[in-house]
Parts: C-alpha cells; structure tokens; sequence
C-alpha cells in the first residue's frame, strides 16, 4: 500500500512535466558491436499491459517505470513488473538501471537474445536505426488520441510502449515458429517458418485501432 501511495505520488508529480521515454536499446555483448535483438521503449509514469504481445504473445502482465534523478544527477530507472494487468496481482520484481549505460537488459527484452541494453531517458521513444518496430498507442478520451473525424493518431502524446526487432533479428518460438525481422527500405518484413515451411510477407504500415489501444509498424532508417 505504502509503494502504491509513492508510486502514485510520483505519478502525478511528472504527469504535468514533459513525458519521459525509458529506453532500451539490444546488444549481444557489452553494448560493443552493432545492436541485435529486441530492444524496448516504454512511456514512464504509466501502467503498461502486454509488454511483450509482439514478440511473445499475450503474459496478461503489467509493468511500472519511472525515473529519478538523485543530488549527483545520475539518473536511476526503477521497473515493477506485476502478476496481472492493469499494475495489479502480486508484485514482482523491481529491477533498476543506471541511464546512459550498458546494463542488463529488462525481462521484457527477451534477454536470452540480447542480455545487454543500453539505457536511455529521452524525450521521445528512441529505437536502434533500421530495426522493425511495433509501437503501441492509448486510445483513451483524454489522450489526443483521435483527430476530428475519430480515426485514431500514433503519436508520442498517446505513445505507451514499442518492441522493436533488430534488422535480421531471429526468434525461436515456444511454438517452434522461428521468426526472422527485417527492414528493407523503410519496409518491415517478417518471415516466418515452420519446420521447413517458410512465409515472409510485409508487416502493414498504418496506424490501426483496436478496442482500447492503436499500433503502428515501421522501420526507421535514422533518428
Ligand atoms: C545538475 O544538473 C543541473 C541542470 O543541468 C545543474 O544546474 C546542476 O549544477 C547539476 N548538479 C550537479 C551536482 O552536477
Ligand atoms: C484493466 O482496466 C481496464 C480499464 O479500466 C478494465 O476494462 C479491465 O477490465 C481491467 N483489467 C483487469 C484484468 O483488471
Ligand atoms: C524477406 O524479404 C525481404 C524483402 O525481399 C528480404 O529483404 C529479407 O531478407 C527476407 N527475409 C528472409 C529471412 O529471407
């Protein structure tokens, strides 16, 4: 109860500041060579659903990120995970990392992949150059997330979370579908593959609503 009071306290104290984008960007060592994996970008201050549905499929878990800056301005990120949705069910863990370093990645991250991430606090979602990235948007009344005709806008204001896949990125999944991301021209693709069965197909562009949230795809060639 004591933490629910605190985190909500910091959570109205930054709702009137600038948003904050945590970012994790994927590295195979120690953030030396060229990223690989999947890296995460979430909103801070917000309970964030089905982090890892893209890559991973629906946990129906939740997490909390916020930042803090101490009296030497090192910055610390503190991220809550939660046995359910919506930041409720049981507590897990919090696991903190240091900005503008190489740390461990966060659980979300797919860290079997890509053990490293770099750490970045910015002012909008930061995702390695030419890596597929799969954002997620709030769709809520009081976000500006629809324009005058009501067709839904991705933008940083209703941004909540992106998952975004290194170019030539591979996954094996539980499924034993192995999934290979990649950027071509600003185009994302994804094949995919069972057993000797393969199908690589574009992953669509626009922005697309559903019940209570909207996602987009791209590929960014730079910053
Ligand atoms: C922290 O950063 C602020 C703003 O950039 C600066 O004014 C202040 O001197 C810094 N404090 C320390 C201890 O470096
Ligand atoms: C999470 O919150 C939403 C919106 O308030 C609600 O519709 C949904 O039922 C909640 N889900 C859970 C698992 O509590
Ligand atoms: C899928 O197709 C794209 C576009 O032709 C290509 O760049 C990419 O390498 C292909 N992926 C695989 C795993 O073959």
């Amino acid at each position: 109860m004591k933490l629910l009071l605190v985190l909500l306290f910091i959570s109205f104290n930054y709702s009137f500041g600038e948003k904050q984008f945590i970012n994790f960007l994927p590295y195979r060592t120690q953030c030396s060579g060229n990223p690989y994996g999947v890296g995460i970008s979430i909103v801070a201050n917000k309970c964030l659903n089905d982090v890892e549905y893209f890559v991973d499929g629906y946990k129906y878990n939740s997490y909390f990120a916020y930042s803090q800056t101490d009296s030497n301005n090192a910055t610390t990120v503190y991220l809550t995970s939660y046995g359910q949705r919506n930041c409720s069910g049981p507590e897990g863990q919090t696991s903190y990392f240091e900005i503008n370093t190489c740390d461990n990645s966060p659980p979300m991250a797919q860290p079997k992949y890509s053990p490293y991430s770099y750490v970045t606090v910015t002012n909008k979602p930061s995702f390695s150059d030419n890596s597929v990235v799969n954002a997620v948007y709030s769709n809520d009344q009081d976000s500006s997330s629809s324009d005058n005709s009501g067709s839904p806008v991705c933008n940083n204001d209703n941004f909540l979370f992106a998952t975004s896949m290194t170019d030539g990125f591979e996954i094996e999944l539980q499924s034993g579908v192995v999934d290979t991301f990649s950027c071509k021209n600003g185009q994302p693709f994804l094949n995919s593959c069972f057993k000797s069965d393969c199908n690589n197909g574009t992953i669509a562009l626009s922005c697309s609503p559903s019940l209570s949230e909207s996602t987009k795809n791209v590929c960014p060639i730079e910053q």
